[in-house]
């Protein structure tokens, strides 16, 4: 590749708003908005959201028809957020949402149905619409689908989508890094038996099963090599590593297109754990942290466990969702932890060290800069993957990007201790198939 194509390649990975190359492929895909439970009032408030470069609003009106609207008015681009929500029993006995600066109000398709200030026999209102995404609840969330109408997908598969609700625990944190930096430390394998290696010290070392430090993989290798199969939903990842006794540890994870990244359940009862990395705008994104069980409610121990910031979720600042553990307190870290315990980070919680990482990469996607290894085949084959579809899809609009099939989402991560001749696919081949009742 030569210096001008790497330099293009870097520029398409850092941009994901309307019309960029990257943007218009992650535009192909349902995106998760906020959780349900924030809007779950018949009258609720417009919510401000900025999702791949698009300062948005989330409007629900009283008929419980939820749209993501742009944010600011068409005719003086006054912020919707400071709309009043009407219902059937208003003046006009429509739903929508009315702008206090003019009084213009719009439907949840975006279309404007009434304007005040215009004489009454006006058809301009007509000839008005703001840009409006459709989005339905799910999981426990919502969802938008910022594309094209006839290109809209089926809705997502995921099994941590489709349990009841009292089988799943969801939060999320911003990260103040692009997108892909911070998914591909959900990638990345290697980091676990070096960052995550004091897990055992710290209270992550909890109901959800066996800590990640008690794995073989702890015993010593941190060296894992990686075998990286390309999929129809992105790529299955296979990390092995020695065990002291000559087997290996084979820790198996998913990248499903465009930004969801799997965790290896760590024991056959406990949950299951992934993420999903959202861009917000090219410097910030949410990092959606899921644990589930596909055949039982969570435990109130594991919900505790969770809710109080351990294993790969964080406390938040109360009423926000900032992690408590951030920049501004350098995430918490200890010197004399660092200094004295198996600890290299000093800083307390899985999730914290891996916000501490990404976020201190600095917030764009600088591959010049960087030095990469074997290590990093993972990442590198998610960067390539995301380049040349968002490529093919910018010279072909009819090219189909991975994964849009639901059918696809119904997988789970996956470990193992395995003898050295047998096939880390076949042993395998059970354990990473998502096999929930709860899908139709
Ligand atoms: S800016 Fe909204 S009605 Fe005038
Ligand atoms: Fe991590």
């Amino acid at each position: 590749m030569s210096q001008r194509e790497f330099m293009e390649a870097v520029d398409l990975l850092n941009h994901t708003g309307p019309g960029t190359a990257l943007g218009e492929l992650l535009r192909r895909y349902w995106v998760p908005v906020m959780h349900a439970r924030d809007l779950s009032d018949p009258w609720a408030e417009p919510v401000r959201v900025k999702l791949l470069n698009e300062p948005l609003i989330v409007f629900k009106d009283t008929t419980g028809r939820i749209a993501l609207l742009q944010e600011f008015c068409a005719h003086r681009r006054a912020s919707l957020y400071f709309a009043r929500n009407e219902g059937e029993d208003c003046a006009d006995g429509h739903p929508g949402l009315r702008c206090p600066y003019h009084g213009w109000k719009y439907d949840v398709t975006g279309q404007c149905i009434d304007m005040p200030n215009e004489p009454a026999n006006s058809r301009f209102k007509q000839h008005v619409k703001l840009t409006s995404y459709p989005c339905v609840e799910r999981g426990g969330m919502i969802w938008a689908y910022m594309g094209k109408p006839e290109e809209m997908p089926g809705l997502p598969d995921l099994e941590w989508a489709v349990v009841p609700n009292e089988h799943r625990y969801v939060s999320r944190r911003l990260e103040k890094v692009c997108f892909t930096q911070a998914m591909e430390g959900g990638i990345d394998s290697s980091h676990a038996s070096i960052l995550h290696a004091d897990t055992a010290l710290w209270a992550d070392y909890g109901p959800l099963g066996e800590s990640d430090a008690k794995q073989p993989l702890m015993n010593g290798d941190t060296a894992p090599r990686f075998f990286i199969e390309p999929t129809d939903y992105g790529l299955l990842i296979g990390a092995r590593r020695n065990t002291p006794d000559g087997r290996y540890y084979w820790r198996i994870t998913q990248w499903l297109m465009p930004w969801y990244t799997f965790i290896p359940r760590t024991s056959a009862d406990a949950p299951i754990s992934g993420h999903a990395w959202v861009p917000i705008d090219d410097e910030t994104c949410w990092a959606w942290s899921m644990t589930y069980h596909p055949d039982r409610p969570l435990t109130q121990a594991e919900i505790d466990h969770c809710e109080s910031g351990h294993g790969i979720h964080v406390l938040h600042i109360p009423g926000t969702e900032l992690a408590a553990q951030n920049e501004s307190n350098d995430y918490g870290m200890n010197r004399v932890f660092q200094r004295h315990m198996l600890s290299i980070s000093g800083i307390d919680g899985v999730a914290a060290q891996d916000q501490a990482m990404q976020e201190s990469m600095g917030p764009r996607f600088e591959p010049a800069l960087e030095s990469l290894g074997s290590s990093d085949s993972a990442i590198v084959a998610a960067r390539r993957r995301l380049i040349a579809e968002a490529r093919a899809l910018a010279e072909d609009s009819t090219m189909v990007p991975s994964n849009l099939d639901p059918q696809l989402h119904r997988v789970r991560s996956a470990s193992a201790v395995l003898t050295t001749d047998e096939s880390w696919l076949d042993a395998t081949y059970d354990q990473r198939r998502a096999l929930t009742k709860y899908y139709a």
